[in-house]
């Protein structure tokens, strides 16, 4: 059992009591995306807008770009790889976290000689921006004034879009066949105690991709999460990019992989102190909620958007082809401070299929580029969409 710092408890009941009023409002329950919702972005309360250590050792989880600044230099390759083929040249990062990825970005363009006209970011937490600013301004002082804040997309864009682990911390409704019925899963709360309650599918777009999802009828207890909030944010990003790429990058899967009869209870996980377990139920704002990403979904809506479905690689994949094994052995990446060691144990996390090699996906999506792009050849798994 958990031990809850009594603040952090005082925290979690004014949420509490903020969800009950939703779910008083809504008739006695809510559909499980909009509990996610509340639970994640409720301005000042949610746990990404709420002011705690979320990332890194102290926090409740470690992304690729807080375990070492290889990440973010070799998909600083892949970005330069994108900006020889355009004319503008701007980034674009959405969810930004801890500011970790743009910073390491920024300063190995700059190294390289091709810094961007300004790396835009898209942040939905308003806690978060506040430590972006913090961060970048302490340690990219001579670069800060290339950052710039949006609240929403811009109307047209060239450049390269980067999403790290976001689309997995965007609200799912999640699904429920039983009794040979799909039925949505809604939270209510009985006794004063949030509970799980079926019902009907909500709405139209639900009811079409659960039938996507061929289930026996007389399978029981199978869950399975759709992320439509996903969907609608790469049609977004479809409409504003003018020409350049988008990398989005998170744990997922293909389609047939994701639905699989096997993962039976569905994706969904929550991270609390580095503890994961499956009950989103349990500290309302004090911990993170998240789901795999389903990647067919998004190369579906890319390309019905007029997007050019470029690539879908392991992270490990991703990683190797666009050269992070020659940044470790060349000195002159010497803005990474681990010795040796340290920096072959990270490239371990990050490519080894059993930790995030493997479970990490990076799908690009591409508009109007002159020419592919080679380093997405190896391994490509477009083919498994
Ligand atoms: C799991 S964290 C990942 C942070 C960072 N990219 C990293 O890799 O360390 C998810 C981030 O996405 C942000 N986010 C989620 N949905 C978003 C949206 N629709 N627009 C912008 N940011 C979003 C969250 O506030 C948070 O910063």
């Amino acid at each position: 059992m958990l031990n809850i710092d009594p603040l952090a408890q005082a925290h979690s009941d004014r949420l509490f009591a903020v969800i009950q009023q939703h779910i008083v409002d809504a008739g006695g329950k809510i559909p499980f995306a909009d509990y996610m919702q509340l639970c994640l972005y409720t301005p000042g309360l949610g746990y990404y807008s709420a002011g705690n250590q979320k990332f890194g050792q102290y926090g409740d989880f470690t992304t690729a770009p807080e375990i070492s600044p290889l990440f973010s230099q070799t998909l600083a390759r892949h970005i330069q790889d994108v900006r020889q083929q355009l004319t503008e040249f701007n980034l674009l990062e959405f969810g930004a976290g801890s500011g970790k990825m743009a910073g390491d970005i920024l300063l190995q363009l700059e190294k390289d000689g091709a810094l961007p006209d300004h790396y835009y970011i898209i942040e939905a937490s308003a806690d978060l921006q506040y430590r972006q600013r913090q961060y970048l301004e302490q340690h990219l002082p001579n670069l800060f004034e290339k950052v710039i804040w949006l609240d929403q997309l811009p109307e047209q864009f060239v450049g390269v879009i980067v999403a790290n682990e976001v689309c997995d911390a965007m609200p799912i409704h999640r699904l429920h066949f039983d009794q040979a019925t799909w039925h949505e899963c809604y939270v209510t709360i009985d006794d004063g105690v949030l509970q799980w309650a079926d019902g009907p599918i909500s709405n139209e777009a639900l009811k079409q991709r659960s039938d996507l999802i061929s289930r026996d009828d007389s399978q029981v207890d199978y869950f399975a999460e759709v992320n439509l909030a996903a969907e609608g944010w790469v049609a977004s990003l479809a409409d504003c990019l003018q020409q350049g790429a988008i990398f989005i990058i998170d744990y997922g899967h293909d389609r047939g992989s994701y639905y699989h009869p096997q993962r039976s209870q569905g994706t969904l996980m929550c991270y609390y102190q580095h503890q994961g377990h499956d009950n989103p139920l349990i500290f309302p704002g004090l911990q993170d909620i998240t789901s795999h990403v389903e990647f067919t979904a998004l190369a579906e809506m890319a390309q019905s958007c007029g997007l050019d479905v470029e690539g879908f690689q392991t992270q490990a994949d991703f990683l190797l082809a666009g050269g992070i094994t020659e940044l470790l052995a060349d000195p002159s990446s010497n803005g990474v401070t681990l010795d040796t060691f340290q920096q072959t144990t990270a490239i371990k996390r990050l490519t080894l299929p059993s930790e995030m090699g493997e479970s990490f996906k990076v799908l690009t999506l591409t508009k109007d580029l002159p020419e592919l792009l080679p380093r997405l050849r190896l391994a490509d798994r477009r083919y498994s969409l």
